[in-house]
This record gives structure tokens, sequence and C-alpha cells, in this order.
């Protein structure tokens, strides 16, 4: 039975998955997140309001659909409580909708200290995070030494003084400033207790046998696939698989009950943080991108890099996640702009190739095709027959290059902002 449907990023994240899965919901009887922490930052707009979720699954505002944090997860108690509490006090109970993975591992106060001690160590070559504390959280999970949700049950103190002196240890040897670290672990302390109202769960079973009664799941993906750990743009990703198969180790699923593959993608691109970004613009039009798309981080605040699509990237993107449907957001973005352009190849050394280089570095110079804009405001267009000619050129150039469909455009941060074509 191909019962879970997962949806991903195929850039560099920040591609509008909280929107569409908020969208998507109503189809299905749960949602799960299944890797990623609080680095995440997912928008969704409706009734006038906008909210960010950061751990929080984006189904949480659909009905009374089952949230889940999946075991692949990286939970922070203090953010993770905030943010319940903020949705609570908005009128969004979530005790009964939302249910944790006991698998899922915890970010310590210590983590974010290391965090930002990691970063400082690098110097030059800091990979930019969040500053949440997820690689170093991944890194005990890996080396073994991660505490989970599960733990919160069992001798807790115990194992969590232990972690810490573990970690002061490293940061000692690192040098690093402890600032503010035991008001940080009072908060901390107090939020794992808050997080004990929250129901804790084996994740793996409670989806298999919602499988098995026929239920159908939503995964939803953090990051983007080129922030992936093992094919995302080494060192500069971020610390888990944020591909498709990340969804089989983040939730306990077998690949067989995979039915679609959703990849999201913006018609422009953007990165945060640093890193290599072929198509990155440093002109007027990168203004205008990052102006018109707001495109600030919703975690950090960040302004986030912009540059033109890369179907390069994006064709290898969707090679490795087994893209069945692509959905692409925010070409409403571009609708007042004369020229628009996508990079379909990458000149390297004399030659262009159409295939992404184990590593990407400044002497590969993107290869443009020009389009003209459509020069149209589309943010009011509900059906795929009202957008302009030259948009869905576009589309349909990028369909022809990818050879997956396009089966959603989106046209604007509001849920209704969405146009489907045909039968998802
Ligand atoms: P996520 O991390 O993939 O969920 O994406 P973010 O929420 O970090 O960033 C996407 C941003 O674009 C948010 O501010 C959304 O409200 C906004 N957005 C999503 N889809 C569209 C769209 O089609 N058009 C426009 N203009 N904005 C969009
Ligand atoms: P969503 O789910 C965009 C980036 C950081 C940094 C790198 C590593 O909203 O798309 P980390 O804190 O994970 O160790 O940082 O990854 N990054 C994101 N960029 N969107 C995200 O999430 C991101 N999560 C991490 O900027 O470059
Ligand atoms: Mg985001």
């Amino acid at each position: 039975m191909k019962r879970i449907d997962v949806l991903l990023g195929l850039q560099w994240g920040d591609e509008g998955k909280g929107k569409i899965v908020d969208v998507l919901t109503p189809r299905y009887d749960l949602v799960a997140r299944f890797q990623g922490g609080p680095n995440a930052g997912h928008t969704l707009e409706f009734d006038g309001e906008k909210y960010v979720l950061r751990s929080i699954p984006s189904g949480i505002f659909q009905g009374d659909k089952l949230n889940v944090i999946g075991n692949g997860v990286v939970l922070d108690p203090i953010l993770f409580v905030d943010e319940a509490t903020a949705l609570s006090r908005s009128g969004h109970d979530l005790t009964t909708r939302l249910v944790i993975s006991r698998k899922a591992h915890l970010i310590l106060p210590t983590h974010r200290l290391l965090d930002a001690a990691n970063e400082a160590a690098k110097g030059d070559a800091k990979v930019g995070t969040t500053g949440k504390g997820i690689g170093p959280t991944y890194t005990d999970k890996i080396g073994r030494y991660g505490l989970r949700v599960g733990d919160i049950e069992y001798d807790f103190l115990n194992k969590y003084e232990q972690a810490k002196q573990r970690h002061l240890g490293m940061l000692k040897a690192m040098d690093f400033p402890l600032g503010n670290l035991e008001e940080l672990e009072r908060a901390w302390l107090e939020a794992v207790e808050q997080l004990k109202a929250f129901t804790f769960v084996d994740s793996e079973w409670l989806i298999n046998n919602s499988l098995r009664e026929g239920k159908t799941v939503l995964a939803e993906g953090a990051q983007g696939s080129l922030l992936d750990i093992d094919f995302g743009s080494y060192p500069f990703v971020t610390s888990s698989n944020t591909i498709c198969a990340g969804c089989c180790t983040g939730l306990g699923v077998a690949p067989s009950s995979i039915g679609q593959v959703y990849g999201i993608f913006k018609a422009y691109c953007t990165r945060v943080g640093a890193g290599p970004f072929p198509t990155e613009l440093f002109d007027q039009t990168e203004d205008e991108l990052c102006r018109l798309g707001h495109e600030f981080g919703s975690v950090t605040g960040r302004k986030r890099r912009c540059g033109w699509l890369d179907l390069v990237a994006l064709r290898y993107t969707v090679m490795i996640n087994g893209v069945t449907k692509l959905m692409m957001m925010k070409s409403d973005v571009m609708d007042t702009f004369e020229e628009i352009k996508v990079c379909v190849g990458y000149e390297h050394e004399g030659r262009v190739s159409s295939e992404f280089p184990y590593e990407l570095n400044e002497s590969y110079r993107p290869v443009y095709k020009s389009f003209k804009g459509w020069g149209q405001d589309t943010s009011k267009m509900s059906h795929e027959e009202e957008l302009p000619a030259a948009l869905r050129e576009y589309i349909a150039f990028i369909e022809g290059e990818i050879g997956v469909p396009i089966a959603l455009i989106s046209v604007g941060p509001d849920r209704d902002q969405t146009i489907i074509r045909g039968t998802l």
C-alpha cells in the first residue's frame, strides 16, 4: 500500500513547504515531520494571519488531523514549548492533535553553545548555521551520546548531567565562553517539565499501524535537498538527510510505502548562510527578487541570497529524490520582470555540462537561457488557463528539461493563492 506521500524542498530550503503542506493537509489523516529541527521556519498564511512553524508540523491548522514529530527530528524543548504556547494562545490547542516520537533527540543548551563554538572555530570557513544546535545534536546522535525524548521518562537528570559535563569539557577545550548557560539551563529544564504534557509515542508503530488501517500520511520535509548531509554542497549543508530517503529513517517507514514524492522549488533560487550558489546575482535584479519575494529568513531574519533558477541543480535533486510531481512557488515575484533567466548548464574548463559536480566552486559558470517576462499580475489568478502565455512557456520549458510535470503553481503566500493542475 502506497499511502505516504512526501513533500520536500529541492533547493536550499525556504521553497514554501509550510504553505503547501497546509494546503494539502485536508487530503490526509496524519502529517509528520521526519528530520531537521528548529532550524526550519515554515510560513503559513490564511484568513489574513501569518504563522511561522519551526518544530511543529504544518498540518496543525487543518481540523483534527494528527501531527507527528518523528524520530528523525531534533527537538529543543524551549523553542518547542514557546511555539506550542503561542499557538494555543491564538486558539490552536495542540495537546490532542500532536504527538512526539520517544526516539527524537533532544537539543541541549550546551548543543547551542557547541554550535556557536564550532562556527567560531571555523573562521572564514563557517557554515552560517542557524545557531540552533542542530549539528552538535545530530553529531551526538551518531556518536551514540544523545539524549532522547523517551529519556525524559527514565532517570533523566542523571543522563542530562552526564551529557552536559561532556559538552562542558569540549567547550573548555575550545576556550569558548559559557555566557548565560545557567539561565538557559533553568529555562530548558522547565520546558522539559512542560513537554511532559504532550503525548510521547513510538511513532514508527503509530504510523505503520495507521497505514495498515488504511489511513494516509503526508511527510513534511525541512530544509532542502541541496542542504542534505550526503548530497548537498558539503560541508555547507545541514546535519540531516533532507532527501526522500530521510523520510524512511526519520519515520520508520518502508520505501515501498511511499507514493507521491512532491518536489517543491521556487521559480528562482535563494540560499541563506554560506556555500556555493552558481546562479547567485549581485545586481539590481537580486535586490528586486529579495524585496518582492520578502527574502529574509523566517528563523534568523538573515537576508537570503537570491539568483536565477538553476536547472542543473534541480535535475540532480529530482533524480536523488525520485520526484513524481513538481510544485513551482513564487513565480508571482517575477511578475514585473522584463527578462527572466534560467541556468541550463555549467561551463567548466571550456566545456558545458548539465551534471551537478562533486564540488561546486567559482570555476563553474552558469549558462543561461533567457525568457521574456510575462509582465502581468498573476497573484489573483486561480486557474491555469488564466496564466499568461509567457509564464506557461516558462513552465513548459522547465517540465521539458526536467521530465517531471509541474502539478501545482503557487502565486502568493496565502493558502488560496494556489493553482492545482489536474490531479495531484
Ligand atoms: P519553507 O521553509 O519551505 O516552508 O518556506 P519559508 O516559509 O521559509 O519561506 C517561504 C516564504 O515565501 C514565506 O514567507 C511564504 O509566506 C512565502 N510564499 C510561499 N509561497 C509563495 C508564493 O507563491 N508567492 C509569494 N510571493 N510568496 C510565497
Ligand atoms: P527550512 O525548513 C534555509 C541552512 C543554514 C546553514 C545550513 C546549516 O525553513 O527550509 P543548521 O542550523 O541546519 O546547522 O545550518 O543550513 N538552513 C536552512 N536554510 N531553510 C532552512 O529550513 C534551513 N535550515 C538550515 O542557513 O546555511
Ligand atoms: Mg523556511
